[in-house]
C-alpha cells in the first residue's frame, strides 16, 4: 500500500504549483498523472500570463474589473481580487524560480496586450510560455523531493466517514490497480476539452478530474460556460495565440474587412473571446466568411517580428497549412478552448467534500465567470494551486491515522474492471466518443438555444445508455492497456457532457460565453446566480447560488 500526507492528482501547472508548496512545508507529497509531467496540457499554453505589476503603474484594482466585466459579471468579485492582488508576486516569484520571461528593448519584462484588457500587462516566454512555466516547476518540485507516480491514471476516489482519503489508480505500464492513500487530495487534473470536437485541447483532456470530484459529491459549476477562442488554426482546430492580435494581427471577412469595427470598435480584434467568436461566427453564418472561416492577417507585422515574436505560430501555419504568415493571411475560425466551470470551490481550494482540494481547469473559484480572459488561465494555476496547497497542508495536520477501507475500494475496483474487459462484442468507444463531441459542439456551440440544447440533453442519455448497456474494450492485454484507458476516460467525459448540458438548459439568459438566440439578454434580476449540478441517484441535482459582488455593480459590457 503506498501512502502520503499529499497527493495530488494532474502535473500540470495547477498541480505543480501545488506539489512545490507540500513538499516546501515538508509533507510526504505525490503527484499522480497519466501522462509525464511535462506533456500536461499546461505545456501548450501560448500566449502569456497576466500581472498588473505595480513599478509599470499597473494597479490590481484595473486588472480585477477586466476580469469582471470579461467574465460578465458571473465572476466571484472576492475570488478575483485575491488573484489581481496576489498576481504580480505570483509572476515573480516564477521569474526567481528560473522561468525566463521575454525581455523588452529596455531590458525589463517585456509586455503584450490581450483581449479584454486596455493595458498591456501579460508577461509571456515567446509562444511558449506555458511550456516555459512548466518545466520549471517541475524541476523545483523535484528538487524539493516530489514523488511522482507517472503514467498512473485515477479509476476513482477513496472515502472514509465522508472524507477523501486517496484514490484507486491504474500503473499504466504494468495493468496492475493500486491503491494509494492519502490525508488529503488535490484535484488538479485539468479540463475537459475533448468533450467537443474540435477543440484546441490535448486529447489527455477527458475531464478525469470533474467526474472523479463529482462522483464523490462535490457540485461542478456553471458548467454550460465552454470558451471558444476566436483564433484555432482553419481544418485541424490547432489554437493560433492571441497574442497575434495582441501584437496587432488584424481580422479580416471575405470583404478584406476589418469586421470587428462593427462588433467592439473601441477594443476591435482585444475585445474579450466570446465577443469576438460571436462576431466571427456571425460573419461566418451571414456569408462573409471563406468556407466556413475567416481570415487573420500578420502580415504588416513583418516578418522579423513575426519570426522573433510569434515564432510558433508561423511554425504551426506553415507545417499545417503551408502559409507564411508574412506573406498570406490565415484562415482561422472559433474552437472549444476552455471550460470556465468546474469543481466548485472557494478561494483556498476547498470543495464540499472532505479531504478534497481543488484547482486549475477543474477547479471553479470563480474567477473566470462567464468568460476568461485570455492569460488569465496560467494566473489562476499558480495563485489557486499555492492556496489550495497552503489549506491542505494545514488540513493534513489535523487527520489522525486512516481505519482504512483502502482494500475494499481496491477489491471492488479491481471486479468493475475486469466486467469491463470481459464484456460481449459492443460499442467502441471511439465511434461513441466521436458522436458525443460532434454533437456537443453543435449544441452547446458558440451560439446555443432551447432546441440545440435539447438536442444535446437527449444526444448525452443516449450515449451514456449505449456505454452503460455495451461498451466494449478489445484489447485484453495489461501492458499500456489504451483501449481501456479511452473506456474509462468516456465515462468520464460523459458525466462531464451530462453536467454542461444541464447547467446549461437551466440558465434562462445569455451571458458571456453562453449565449441563447432564443434568450439573447443578460437577466441579472433572475440570473446573477451560479449553476450547480450534483450527481444524484436519480441522474443530476441542479441548484443556483448567489454571486459574490463586492465593488462593482454589473453593468452593460460594452466593448
Ligand atoms: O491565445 C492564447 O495564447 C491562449 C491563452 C489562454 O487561453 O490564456
Amino acid at each position: 500500500m503506498y501512502e502520503h500526507d499529499l497527493l495530488i492528482i494532474g502535473a500540470g501547472l495547477a498541480g505543480l504549483r501545488a506539489a512545490v508548496e507540500g513538499t516546501r512545508n515538508g509533507l510526504k507529497t505525490a503527484v499522480i498523472t497519466k501522462v509525464h509531467p511535462v506533456r500536461s496540457h499546461s505545456n501548450a499554453a501560448q500566449g502569456g500570463i497576466n500581472a498588473p505589476l505595480t513599478d509599470r503603474g499597473d494597479e490590481w484594482e484595473g486588472h480585477a474589473l477586466d476580469t469582471i466585466k470579461g467574465s460578465d459579471y458571473l465572476a466571484d468579485q472576492d475570488a478575483v481580487e485575491i488573484m489581481s492582488s496576489e498576481a504580480g508576486e505570483a509572476v515573480l516569484e516564477m521569474e526567481r524560480m528560473g522561468v525566463i520571461f521575454s525581455r523588452g528593448d529596455d531590458g525589463r519584462l517585456g509586455t503584450r496586450r490581450f483581449g479584454g484588457q486596455k493595458v498591456a500587462r501579460t508577461y509571456f516566454v515567446g509562444a511558449i510560455t506555458g511550456s516555459a512555466m512548466l518545466h520549471v516547476l517541475y524541476e523545483q518540485a523535484l528538487k524539493h523531493g516530489l514523488q511522482v507516480y507517472e503514467e498512473w491514471f485515477v479509476t476513482s476516489l477513496i472515502k472514509e466517514e465522508g472524507a477523501v482519503r486517496g484514490v484507486i489508480a491504474l500503473d499504466l505500464k504494468t495493468g496492475e490497480l493500486h491503491a494509494i492513500r492519502a490525508k488529503a487530495v488535490v484535484m488538479a487534473a485539468g479540463g475537459a476539452g475533448r468533450v467537443f470536437e474540435p477543440s484546441t485541447n490535448a486529447l489527455i483532456c477527458t475531464g478525469d478530474g470533474l467526474a472523479l470530484a463529482w462522483r464523490a459529491g462535490a457540485p461542478l459549476m456553471d458548467m454550460e460556460m465552454i470558451q471558444y477562442h476566436p483564433t484555432t488554426l482553419a481544418r485541424t482546430g490547432i489554437l493560433l495565440s492571441e497574442a497575434a492580435r495582441g501584437e496587432g494581427a488584424y481580422l479580416l471577412n471575405s470583404e478584406g474587412k476589418r469586421f470587428m469595427e462593427k462588433y467592439a470598435p473601441d477594443y476591435m480584434e482585444l475585445a474579450s473571446r466570446d465577443v469576438v467568436s460571436r462576431a466571427e461566427q456571425t460573419e461566418i453564418d451571414e456569408g462573409r466568411g471563406i468556407d466556413g472561416n475567416v481570415l487573420l492577417d500578420l502580415r504588416h507585422l513583418g516578418r522579423d517580428f513575426i519570426e522573433q515574436r510569434l515564432g510558433y505560430l508561423q511554425e504551426v501555419a506553415v507545417e499545417f497549412l503551408g502559409i507564411d504568415l508574412a506573406e498570406q493571411p490565415v484562415p482561422i475560425r472559433p474552437g472549444m478552448h476552455y471550460i470556465m466551470g468546474g469543481i466548485k470551490t472557494n478561494a483556498n481550494g476547498e470543495t464540499e467534500v472532505p479531504g478534497l482540494y481543488a484547482a486549475g481547469e477543474c477547479a471553479n473559484v470563480s474567477v473566470h465567470g462567464a468568460n476568461r480572459l485570455g492569460a488569465n488561465s496560467l494566473l489562476d494555476t499558480i495563485v489557486f494551486g499555492r492556496r489550495a496547497a497552503v489549506k491542505s497542508v494545514e488540513y493534513v495536520k489535523t487527520v489522525g491515522e486512516s481505519g482504512s477501507n483502502a482494500e475494499q475500494y481496491l477489491k471492488d475496483e479491481k471486479k468493475r474492471l475486469q466486467d469491463l474487459l470481459d464484456r460481449e462484442p459492443g460499442h467502441r468507444t471511439a465511434v461513441i466518443r466521436n458522436e458525443m463531441a460532434a454533437n456537443m459542439t453543435k449544441g452547446i456551440g458558440v451560439y446555443r438555444d432551447q432546441n440545440s440544447m435539447e438536442m444535446a440533453d437527449a444526444m448525452v442519455d443516449e450515449m451514456r445508455k449505449k456505454y452503460d448497456s455495451g461498451i466494449y474494450v478489445q484489447d485484453k492485454g495489461k501492458t499500456f492497456n489504451t483501449d481501456l484507458m479511452s473506456a474509462l476516460e468516456l465515462d468520464f467525459m460523459l458525466d462531464c457532457a451530462r453536467s454542461v448540458v444541464s447547467g446549461a438548459l437551466m440558465r434562462k439568459e445569455s451571458r458571456g460565453a453562453h449565449f441563447r438566440t432564443d434568450m439573447p439578454d443578460r437577466d441579472d434580476a433572475n440570473w446573477l446566480k451560479h449553476t450547480l449540478v450534483y450527481k444524484a441517484e436519480e441522474g443530476v441535482r441542479t441548484e443556483t447560488l448567489d454571486v459574490v459582488i463586492t465593488q462593482w455593480q454589473p453593468v452593460k459590457r460594452v466593448y
